[in-house]
Order: structure tokens, then C-alpha cells, then sequence
């Protein structure tokens, strides 16, 4: 699994983002050591703070199906027309955390072309509170 075909699986999941209230759409898609796939978008609730992000969708439907070993995930979020960069947010890091390390990809597309970062998660977590 590249980390294109990733960010273009979490760009088809973001399609399915509900953001009523941000508009903001993001999708994830997260890939196991054995290359099984699991794709998440954002959903968002009248009540607002439990909203749930993309990248932990992601992961509680592969932790649901039976898996606990990740290679990586991918993001990709913005606004309907203005594609960014989106980072996990710190609830999300602590979250996916707690499966150990894997990397993250970072990617939006431009003029048809992936624009994309990578990072190791212990990186955008340091000194990260574990049991
Ligand atoms: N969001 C995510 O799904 N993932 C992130 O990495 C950052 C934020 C969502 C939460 C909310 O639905 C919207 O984006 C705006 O914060």
C-alpha cells in the first residue's frame, strides 16, 4: 500500500464526512502490518463536543474488526474548496497512541498532483501519557 493509494482511500472516505457544522471534511484511512484497509470521515453531532474525527473512525472500526497492529494512517481535510494540510488533533494522537507507533501521512491535491508529509506519530506526541 503506497502512501497515495492511502491518501486517495481517505480522500474517498472524506466524500462521506457529516459536517453540518464545521463543513469541514476529513478523511482516514488507516492500514495494519498484514495491509488490511479501514476508512473513516468526520461526524458531527447537534451536540457538538461529541463529534468524532476521521482518524479515530478509522481506528475503532479496524480495532473492532480485530486489529491492534497499524502501519499507517492518512489524513486529508479542508474546507469543501480549499484543501490544507490537517493534522490529528490531540485527543486523535493520544488515541492511535495507544496502539503503538505508526506513521502519518499528511496530503492534499493540487492541480491533480499529491502534495503530502510524513511523520512518525511518537514525533507529534511527545512525552505522551501511557498506562
Ligand atoms: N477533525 C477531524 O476529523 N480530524 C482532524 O484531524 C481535525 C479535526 C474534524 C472535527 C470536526 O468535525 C471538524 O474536523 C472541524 O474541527
Amino acid at each position: 500500500m503506497t502512501d497515495i493509494e492511502l491518501l486517495e482511500m481517505a480522500a474517498n472516505a472524506r466524500e462521506n464526512a457529516h459536517v453540518p457544522y464545521s463543513k469541514f471534511r476529513v478523511g482516514a484511512a488507516i492500514v495494519t502490518k498484514n495491509g488490511n484497509v479501514y476508512t473513516g470521515c468526520n461526524i458531527e453531532c447537534s451536540s457538538y463536543g461529541i463529534s468524532i474525527c476521521a482518524e479515530r473512525v478509522a481506528l475503532v472500526k479496524a480495532v473492532s474488526a480485530g486489529e491492534k497492529e497499524f502501519d499507517k494512517i492518512a489524513v486529508v481535510g479542508g474546507l469543501e474548496n480549499s484543501l490544507t494540510y490537517t493534522s490529528p488533533c490531540g485527543a486523535c494522537r493520544q488515541f492511535l497512541s495507544d496502539f503503538g507507533e505508526m506513521k502519518v501521512i499528511l496530503g492534499y491535491k493540487e492541480n491533480e498532483e499529491w502534495k503530502k508529509k510524513e511523520f512518525e506519530l511518537k514525533d507529534l506526541l511527545p512525552e505522551i501519557f501511557l498506562l
